[in-house]
């Protein structure tokens, strides 16, 4: 699968981790920012990667910050995409399983990099189970018009 990788400053380290591990999972990753040296504000690329996620230039996109929480408004405010900020694996499962998010965020200065690769790996893994779940994501759809 395609997926993105953005970050402000606070998530610039923990960002590049993931990119391995994704890849070596037999992802495609696209790091659009912010890199090293570069101003790093997270509504820019938390909304940048809402974008082209949202264009269908990718299928996930995988977002840090210091908290998680700033990137994953900027993310949010795109409509179509469903960002969940996590700092334990099972609200990770759940999000997928019951709301299709197909954007995560972490918070580097909140949890370690193994526990945020565990956190990924299962997000990727889990698959939306539709049904009922798929009438309630119809509703906010609704909302958003
Ligand atoms: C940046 O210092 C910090 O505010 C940001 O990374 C994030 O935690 C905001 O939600």
């Amino acid at each position: 699968m395609k997926i993105i990788l953005a970050s402000d400053h606070a998530g610039i380290p923990m960002k590049k981790e993931l990119a391995e591990f994704v890849t070596a999972l037999g992802h495609e990753v696209t790091d659009i920012g912010a890199q090293e040296g570069q101003a790093a504000e997270y509504p820019v690329y938390g909304r940048m990667a809402g974008e082209k996620l949202a264009a269908g230039e990718a299928e996930w996109a995988i977002l840090v910050c210091g908290t998680g929480f700033g990137i994953s408004l900027g993310a949010n405010s795109v409509p179509g995409v469903r960002c969940v900020n996590c700092t334990e694996p099972y609200t990770a499962l759940l999000s997928r399983q019951h709301n299709n998010s197909n954007a995560i965020a972490l918070g580097a200065r909140v949890i370690g990099i193994e526990l945020a690769k565990m956190i990924v790996d299962v997000w990727l893994k889990a698959e939306f189970e539709g049904g009922r779940h798929a009438r309630r994501l119809e509703m906010l759809e609704m909302y958003y018009e």
